[in-house]
């Protein structure tokens, strides 16, 4: 059973107010990376895993697609995507991308902005999204880095910092050991799967897939200077982005 954490109120309205300050990491650190691997969209038709709050689907509309379907698992995000991400040529669709087998449609491109390390059985969603992909179609997606997933108990994990409280290194432990991983992030019990970069990577790769970019975030020396706190992003990267072609 995948957990439905967006849909309940205290997580929500976290989550929701931190995507409306100037400085998220959404904004600053994973949609450049993932524009930048955007293919051409002009005449495509695109399925967003995870859709959230739907910019994305409006953004590859303003990009050409000719057809995009959002799929979330959350009402309260869909709302507000339908609220103020909207267009004929976009439907949203509620429900869990363990689910997608059943969607009777082909598309040019699957698209999934950290939402990936939500879903347990990783196997089954690529095979599914292979099999939902035309010839030559791709697949870009984000996720938080193995890195970041990896450690189990948060007080093992976490930026070391020096006599002035800057961050300097970043430790982290159960690396090797996949599986659930239980979380404090605006509410207690948060639920996401850790799996190594090898076995993200050969999953992939196993389904048929030619991986055509691997990418660890990095912030833009501007952001840094902007935003110094964004820093400490170059000790370790914080998201993992992948292309890949059917
Ligand atoms: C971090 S948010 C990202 C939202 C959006 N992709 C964006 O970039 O703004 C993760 C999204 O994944 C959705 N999600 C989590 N588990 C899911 C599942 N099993 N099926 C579909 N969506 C899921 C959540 O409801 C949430 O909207």
């Amino acid at each position: 059973m995948q957990q439905n954490i967006y849909d309940n109120p205290e997580f929500f309205s976290g989550y929701y107010e931190l995507r409306k300050r100037s400085d998220n990491y959404n904004d600053l650190l994973e949609q450049p990376a993932m524009r930048g691997l955007l293919p051409c969209l002009a005449g495509k038709t695109v399925l967003d895993l995870g859709c959230g709050f739907g910019r994305n689907c409006a953004d590859f509309l303003r990009r050409g697609a000719k057809r995009v379907v959002g799929v979330d698992i959350s009402q309260k995000m869909l709302d507000v995507a339908r609220r103020e991400s909207y267009g004929e040529e976009i439907e949203y669709i509620n429900m869990s991308m363990t689910d997608i087998h059943a969607l009777n449609e082909k598309f040019d491109f699957v698209y999934s902005s950290l939402a990936f390390h939500y879903i347990e059985d990783f196997h089954k969603l690529i095979c599914d999204i292979y099999a939902l992909l035309n010839d030559g179609g791709q697949l870009l997606f984000s996720q938080e880095h193995p890195v970041v997933t990896a450690t189990k108990n948060s007080e093992e994990g976490g930026y070391i910092c020096n006599e002035r409280g800057e961050p300097v290194s970043y430790k982290f432990s159960n690396y090797n050991e996949s599986g659930l991983r239980v979380i404090s992030w605006f509410v207690d019990g948060v639920e996401k799967y850790h799996r190594t970069m090898g076995e993200i990577l050969t999953e992939i790769a196993d389904a048929g897939f030619i991986i055509e970019a691997v990418c660890e975030t990095s912030p833009d020396s501007e952001v840094v200077k902007k935003h110094p706190k964004f820093k400490q992003e170059y000790i370790k990267p914080n998201f993992l982005i992948v292309r890949a072609r059917k």
